[in-house]
């Protein structure tokens, strides 16, 4: 990593030697593994969910969607809050606080009323926390009380803020579920209750597979199974657009986000950046792969920093929020008609297939040469773009304005693979 590039940031007037945190959930649930993850590199955690009672968890609870060959894609899970109660929990944060003085603790939290909010705000500001995450958002808990059918009460949402800022002198963050078509209700509820952020998504509730000779669900708990929550790669775009959202709304502009979602290269903690998240939170990829991909997560955003010139991350924190616009906003006036390197190509037909069977039928493909021609009848969807699986084989190629359209500059995609 080059040395000159500084990714340090202040969150919620706490400073974090980074922007990657673990996210809530089992890569961050006791002493060893937050010790682990902190000596490797990680700037902060926030904590397991704390509860006042350990859960009582189910077996199996993950199952995965996979795609071509790849391990997966996406995840799913049917796990509640900490195992542990509230009181060992603080055993646990206050050695992690005494020991790692210069990470930043985060702990996320979870009341079934006002008493247990206040207790558990009171108990962890206690133990060290350097700030407080409220979960508004597991979608399988077992009681209606909890989790994210708080979240979708906006009304619950700003209650149970307001107590846990009447038991705490820490930053709140509020994290908010994605079952929920306006996750600005919610966050709105949670800004006047006094949040100082919001941290979003937790998991989307899903079904990911049938166990077609069981006829339930996976995993299959006792011949049964459950709609729970989905995460992973799978739901970046869903995280993204929410975040944009969110940071496009008058009111909630100026409120700080925490970005979670599918965070698994450096590419992705840039994308979240640049839509205005100021902290970066991970399960699925830890999951995956283990903590050691924080290395690469930081030395690439600090590559990413060099090569365009930024010494600080809030250089680029939100520069892309002006550029995603309403649907009828965009630029309809051309088509860009892509050009196929036919020294690159090696024949496997995918572009023709796909724009004969997905698209406009306007590949001829040369069954005797295995090679692909683009004809007139191409409209510039880019799907071929997209399918074809050798790199720059397929570029965007010749701009061409609509009758009755003005020629002017037009700015092209940037790249198809990463
Ligand atoms: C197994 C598992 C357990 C989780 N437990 C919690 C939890 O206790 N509290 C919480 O706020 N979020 C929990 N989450 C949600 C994650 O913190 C995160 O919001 C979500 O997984 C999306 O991020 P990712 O795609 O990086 O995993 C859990 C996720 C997983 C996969
Ligand atoms: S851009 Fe669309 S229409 Fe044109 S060749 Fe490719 S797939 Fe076919
Ligand atoms: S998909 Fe790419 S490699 Fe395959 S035939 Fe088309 S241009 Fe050639």
């Amino acid at each position: 990593m080059s040395k000159k590039i500084d990714l340090s940031i202040d969150f919620l007037g706490v400073h974090c030697e980074n922007p990657f945190f673990l996210s809530s959930s089992p890569v961050c649930h006791n002493y060893e593994m937050i010790a682990k993850c902190f000596d490797i590199g990680w700037g902060g955690v926030f904590y397991k969910t704390v509860g006042i009672l350990g859960m009582n968890e189910c077996s199996p609870r993950f199952d995965i969607v996979r795609k071509e060959g790849t391990p997966f894609v996406g995840f799913k899970n049917m796990e509640q809050i900490s195992e542990h109660t509230w009181q060992e929990n603080a055993e646990i944060i206050k050695k992690l606080k005494h020991d790692y003085p210069t990470k930043v603790m985060g702990v996320s939290i979870m009341g079934a009323n006002d008493e247990e909010w206040a207790l558990l705000a009171r108990e962890m500001t206690k133990a060290g926390a350097d700030m407080l995450e409220l979960n508004f958002s597991c979608p399988q808990m077992t009681s209606h009380a909890m989790g994210s059918d708080v979240g979708m009460n906006p009304e619950l949402v700003e209650r149970y803020t307001r107590v846990v800022k009447q038991n705490t002198h820490l930053p709140v963050i509020a994290k908010m579920t994605p079952n929920i078509t306006h996750i600005e209700d919610p966050s709105k509820g949670a800004l006047r209750g006094g949040a100082d952020a919001v941290s979003t998504i937790n998991t989307i509730k899903s079904i990911c597979n049938i166990d077609i000779e069981n006829l339930t669900g996976k995993p299959v708990v006792n011949g049964k199974s459950s709609i729970s929550g989905y995460s992973g790669a799978a739901v970046k775009p869903i995280a993204l657009r929410f975040i944009a959202q969110l940071k496009q709304d008058p009111e909630l502009a100026n409120l700080p986000v925490s970005g979670i979602g599918g965070i698994e290269t450096w590419q992705d903690a840039v994308e979240f950046l640049l839509l205005g998240a100021e902290n970066l939170q991970v399960t699925t990829s830890v999951m995956q792969y283990g903590y050691r991909i924080v290395e690469d997560m930081k030395d690439g955003l600090a590559n990413f920093m060099e090569a365009h010139g930024y010494t600080s991350l809030r250089d680029f924190i939100g520069k892309a929020l002006p550029n995603v616009i309403p649907c009828e906003n965009l630029d309809r006036s051309f088509q860009i008609i892509p050009k196929i390197d036919l020294d690159k190509c090696v024949g496997c037909g995918r572009c023709a297939i796909s724009c004969f069977d997905g698209g406009h039928q306007a590949i001829d493909f040369d069954t005797k040469t295995r090679k692909p021609t683009i004809t007139d009848k191409c409209v510039g969807c880019h799907l071929c773009l997209n399918v074809c699986p050798v790199f720059d084989c397929i570029t965007p190629g010749e701009i061409k304005f609509k009758k009755g359209c003005e020629p002017h500059d037009v700015k092209r995609q940037h790249c198809y693979y990463a």
